[in-house]
């Protein structure tokens, strides 16, 4: 354990914390103004557009360069943090995790990715054993950082270096939802932190299903 952390420090990490209370409240009031039901989706009423999603251009795990259209036809259930988040980015891939063993088989029409919003860590072979530890499908996405930015701003991802003396040793502000996005690359819904596992697998079967009778009807 170190000593105790002078108070300057104590002020700054309060200091950030408002700041994420505040980019959180923005982000999260921008979705929910905009955000669609699933029934009024399916429907096919709604003119609705959610601007959440759209293109990145990263690289896995395995060193492979991927982009969003890598994905069509799957769902993609996507989360952004960083890999020495002590808390938070954790327990939610652990959820991501959950989520997708109690989804079983139907588990297999999505893909489940972590995006790092600190890549100078976070590179591909250190996400390799990262995301190992939470799901055998799960993979790691990392990129430049103009290629993490753009990627982020698709996603509203709002992140940025916590103010600290520390040159290795820093934390990531950064804002917390699971995106759960369709085969065609569009949101579908979003889960806020904290989320429960049973919730989000029933949530996602419920779209999964939807979705499928919307497909079967064209
Ligand atoms: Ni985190």
């Amino acid at each position: 354990m170190k000593s105790k952390p002078p108070l300057p420090v104590i002020g700054a990490m309060l200091v950030s914390l408002v700041v994420i209370a505040i980019a959180t409240w923005i982000v999260w009031r921008n979705i929910s103004d905009a955000e669609p039901t699933a029934s009024n989706r399916v429907s096919g009423t709604t003119t609705t557009t959610v601007n959440i999603g759209g293109p990145f251009s990263l690289v896995d795990h395995r060193g492979q360069r991927v982009s969003d259209a890598s994905f069509r036809g799957r769902y993609m259930l996507i989360y952004f943090g960083y890999g020495y988040c002590p808390d938070v980015c954790p327990t939610e891939l652990a959820t991501m995790g959950s989520a997708l063993d109690e989804l079983a088989g139907q588990a297999a029409a999505i893909q489940p990715m972590f995006i790092t919003i600190d890549p100078a860590r976070d590179t591909p072979a250190f996400l390799a054993d990262y995301v190992a530890q939470f799901h055998p499908r799960l993979i790691g996405l990392s990129g430049t950082a103009d290629e993490t930015a753009q990627a982020a701003k698709a996603y509203r991802v709002f992140y940025a270096r916590a103010k600290s003396g520390d040159t290795d040793d820093y934390l990531m502000d950064h804002s917390s939802f699971v995106y759960f996005m369709g085969p065609d690359g569009r949101y579908l819904t979003l889960f806020r932190r904290g989320a429960n596992a049973k919730d989000m697998a029933a949530q996602i079967r419920r779209l999964m299903a939807a979705g499928t009778a919307v497909q079967s009807k064209s």
